[in-house]
């Protein structure tokens, strides 16, 4: 029966009577289980709509599968009875054969194992005085009883019987019949045909909410039933604050390398600096190479090391949407600068070519992004009053940067750069060491190194070490320097402003905060979400 039926059948019991007097009997009269009919009087309990009152516990009997196997086809000793009834005084051997033959004819489609039936049934009939065994003929036979009226036919008739009306009344069997017979039943639970349960039986009666009983209950409200009023009629579901709801949550998480950056990002903008906008992963090779007086024979601009765009292979106007008189003569003093040199520079002389500028590249380093600013700083700084005004600036980036690398445990295609830069006046080696040594210790590295290194675009350059305490070792962890006038002064900036710089991956110090070897790990499709899942905030310092 649906549990809706269900539902109706006790809401008419009530309303025609007025009760469900036994949970049990109520059952049995719907032939449904009552363990059924509990789930259904305990969810309209919930719900109010009934009352229960729980009446004395009553036994219930269950019959085993052999119980129910034997309530089918007859007793083992029972069958054996009426089989030697028929035929008899039969030889032992000869059992199983004369069980057959009496199962063909008595009960066809009983199922029983012959051999099994007559072990257990000679065991039993004999004990229960059924039969006996002759053991003067040869072989020994087995003689029924003669009289059919003796206590043990009468018994074990009777326990057959029980198991039938066991099996058929399922419940309220046992309060029915010869099962009354409290040996009888007993004498069915030692032999495991059947298990006593407790049942716990209860009584119904209309609950304060009766009268909502069969009145679908609403979940949402409307707009219509707002504008119809009918909201005030309808019958709502409760809400059940006690429900286990869905388990388990499982909402997004930050990557290990957004949490650092975030860290970084902090760090930055608490020391005075401006973010730079750095969402521009194709860049001209001008601003990725040319700007910073990096020739264009350079072995970092080879298709080996660079990502090149097939589409559009080429930017149409350096400068952009911003491109204008100025830009273009700006260009032209990158190229003198290039070719011939200038502010106190020999330059490379060669041949700068514009088209090779134009060609567009996966930005192989954010520093293309500083060369944007401080082109931009140069403009404003055109001026004479800020010119005056200008102390100093301050700028950073943490974002993805592309090289042609080969994929190893330490490096990818694809990489985060954070960099920033300090431009002021005068600016010295012993400013950016101090100013490097500033950012790095709030990043939980103060024991740091520097060793002269070659960039074209700073001078002088340096790499910078860190003392990694839990490795035990010194590991590279960035690059820095001081621009060349090359690169800064074609922008126009005035020559006493200097600006120092320095970039560093974000993967290598999230790896070393995370304890991860493997960068793979990190980054790329084979990240496990479980280390995503699982690890905590990021906790500079290392
Ligand atoms: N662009 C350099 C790199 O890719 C980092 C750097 C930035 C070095 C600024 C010096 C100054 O490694």
């Amino acid at each position: 029966m649906e549990p809706a039926q269900l539902e109706r059948a006790v809401v008419d019991a009530i309303r025609s009577t007025g009760l469900v007097a036994n949970s049990r009997s109520f059952a049995a009269k719907l032939k449904v289980d009552h363990d059924e009919l509990v789930a259904i009087l305990n969810s309209m309990y919930r719900r109010d709509l009934v009352t229960l009152v729980q009446l004395e516990p009553e036994l219930e009997y269950k019959l085993t599968d052999e119980g129910a196997l034997y309530a089918q086809c007859g007793t083992p000793e029972w069958c054996l009875y009426e089989a030697l009834h028929s035929s008899g005084p039969t030889p032992v051997s000869e059992l199983d054969r004369l069980l057959a033959s009496f199962w063909k004819e008595a009960h066809p489609g009983c199922e029983m194992d012959g051999k099994k039936v007559a072990k257990i049934g000679m065991q039993q009939g004999l004990k229960q005085g059924l039969f006996v065994l002759d053991k003067t003929s040869r072989p020994p036979r087995l003689v029924c009883v003669e009289s059919t009226e003796t206590d043990a036919v009468h018994r074990a008739r009777c326990l057959q019987e029980g198991l039938r009306a066991l099996h058929s009344g399922s419940a309220h069997a046992a309060a029915t019949g010869p099962v009354q017979d409290t040996t009888i039943l007993e004498e069915i639970l030692r032999r495991s045909l059947a298990t006593r349960l407790k049942l716990k039986i209860f009584s119904v009666s209309a609950g304060p909410r009766f009268d909502q009983a069969l009145v679908e209950q609403l979940t949402d409200l409307t707009r219509e039933m707002l504008l119809s009023d009918s909201w005030e009629s309808a019958v709502f579901k409760a809400f059940n604050f006690e429900a286990a709801g869905v388990a388990p949550m499982d909402g997004g998480r930050l990557h290990p390398l957004l949490k650092v950056r975030e860290e970084f990002r902090l760090i930055f903008l608490e020391m005075g600096f401006t973010e730079m906008p750095s969402n521009r992963y194709v860049e001209s090779s001008f601003w990725n190479f040319d700007a910073l007086f990096q020739p264009q024979q350079h072995p970092a601009r080879d298709a080996h090391d660079t990502f090149f765009l097939t589409e559009p292979s080429f930017c149409s106007r350096i400068g952009d949407e911003t491109a204008s008189a100025a830009t273009d003569a700006y260009v032209e003093r990158v190229s003198l600068v290039h070719d011939q040199g200038g502010y106190g520079s020999r330059g490379y002389g060669y041949r700068w070519d514009l088209t090779e500028a134009r060609r567009n590249v996966l930005r192989t380093h954010t520093t293309a992004v500083s060369a944007r600013m401080l082109y931009e700083m140069a403009q404003e700084l055109q001026d004479e009053t800020a010119r005056a005004s200008f102390h100093s600036r301050r700028m950073f980036s943490i974002d993805r940067v592309f090289r042609n690398e080969t994929l190893d445990a330490t490096h990818l295609c694809e990489f985060h750069q954070v960099e920033g830069w300090v431009a002021g006046r005068g600016l010295s080696l012993a400013d950016l060491k101090q100013i490097i040594a500033q950012f790095f210790r709030r990043i939980g590295m103060s024991r740091l190194r520097f060793k002269p290194t070659y960039n074209p675009y700073t001078e002088p350059s340096m790499e910078i070490y860190a003392y990694h305490e839990s490795l035990g070792r010194w590991v590279e962890i960035g690059n820095s320097g001081i621009f060349r006038p090359e690169m800064l002064q074609p922008m126009g900036l005035p020559p006493d402003i200097r600006v120092i710089a320095w970039g560093l991956s974000l993967e290598r110090p999230t790896m070393i905060l995370y304890g991860l070897s493997n960068i793979r790990d990190l980054f790329g499709h084979r990240v496990s979400l479980k280390m995503i899942r699982d690890h905590p905030i990021c906790r500079i310092g290392w």
